[in-house]
């Protein structure tokens, strides 16, 4: 019987040693110590043997018993760390792996063009004010001096917002509030903003941005302007811009003038162009672009701002910016700063 242990002893060891998943191992257990394992079955024919020599083979079967179990265990613990081994190496993270890179948002091209515009002014000296979009007829059309029935109000397609409140169709309306809210001169400013007219199609957007600027002070002379504006085309378009005034009307001025920028796509006089002049899609042949309106501020006004020196003088200007950025960036297509397409956008980041 003790040989028949033996036997037994030393092949499940050699077993469980040579297990190589933790499934076998347990199997092993079960056929050598479970209920119906192997050593049990032996010891069914203890009954049968001699009994002074029980006490040995039963000293000799909780050896091989608690050998074997050790041999278990020790198989376990090993097969154990080896699992943890394979899925560590299995499941390593690279951490050198570039990640992802986020979208990272950026200021829309009308945001970026009018913050341009706004440093270009506010390096001469100009204060940023802003008015609201919802506006008084009275303060958008009577106190520019654009009357009712006054041929000037069908030039801006009007959004009537309630009797007498429209949606501002530009920002000259914000001259009138800067003045009356100062009360006293100078004043100098700058407002950006938006502006709406009931015009939709490949050219116009029924929202659309303009910056007005208005300086009034004594002394304020149409040579002001034209070198403010100098200043401005330069920072702009490019230190060889020049600019030039041709005379034009608009209510709230007087003389009134839009105002061209010499073309910095086609070979000018500057000569910073590349392209042909003859050729040349930005201004269309003719070497000047225009860029917005201006003039000397029409009295009127000032009566209606309630200043009462006769002597005051005033330059205004007002220019879209949408016209601008499209210029600066040869954007193609007014509705392409609408629509938000990533593709566009992500170009101006
Ligand atoms: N308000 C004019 C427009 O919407 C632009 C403009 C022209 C503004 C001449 C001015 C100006 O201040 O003097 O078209």
């Amino acid at each position: 019987m003790l040989e028949k242990l033996d036997a037994i002893g030393a092949q499940a060891l050699k077993e469980v040693e040579a297990a190589s998943s933790l499934e076998i191992v347990e199997q092993a257990r079960i056929a050598y110590l479970g209920k119906k394992g192997a050593l049990s079955e032996v010891l069914k024919g203890l009954g049968a043997t001699d009994p002074s020599e029980r006490p040995r083979i039963g000293a000799a079967a909780n050896e091989w018993k608690r050998k074997i179990e050790e041999a278990l265990e020790a198989r376990k613990s090993g097969l154990e760390s080896l699992e943890l081994e394979k899925r560590l190496r299995e499941e390593r993270i690279d951490i050198s792996l570039p990640s992802r890179q986020p979208h990272k948002g950026a200021l829309h091209p009308i945001t970026q063009v009018t913050r341009r515009i706004v440093q270009t002014f506010a390096r001469l000296g100009f204060d940023v004010t802003t008015g609201p979009e919802v506006e008084t007829e009275f303060l958008n059309f009577e106190a520019v001096n654009i009357p009712k029935d006054h041929p000037a109000r069908d030039m801006q397609d009007t959004f009537f917002a309630g009797p007498g409140v429209v949606l501002r169709t530009h920002t000259s309306p914000v001259q009138m509030r800067a003045m009356r809210e100062m009360g006293k001169w100078p004043v100098r400013i700058l407002c950006p903003g938006a502006v709406y007219r009931c015009d939709d199609d490949a050219t116009h957007s029924p929202m659309f941005h303009q910056v007005e600027g208005l300086w009034v002070d004594h002394g304020v002379k149409m040579s002001h302007l034209k070198g403010t504006l100098e200043f401005f085309a330069r920072e702009l378009f490019g230190s060889g811009s020049q600019i030039r005034l041709r005379p034009s009307y608009f209510p709230f001025v007087e003389p009134g003038a839009e105002v061209d920028v010499s073309c910095f796509n086609c070979s000018t006089q500057a000569g910073s162009g590349v392209v042909a002049r003859d050729s040349c899609r930005v201004c269309k042949g003719t070497g000047w672009i225009e860029i917005l309106g201006a003039g000397m501020v029409h009295p009127r006004l000032f009566e209606m701002a309630g200043f009462k020196d006769k002597s005051l003088t005033g330059f205004a200007f007002g220019m879209g910016v949408e016209r601008i950025a499209m210029l600066l960036h040869r954007i193609p297509d007014l509705r392409l700063m609408y629509q938000g397409d990533v593709r566009f956008l992500s170009q101006f980041s």
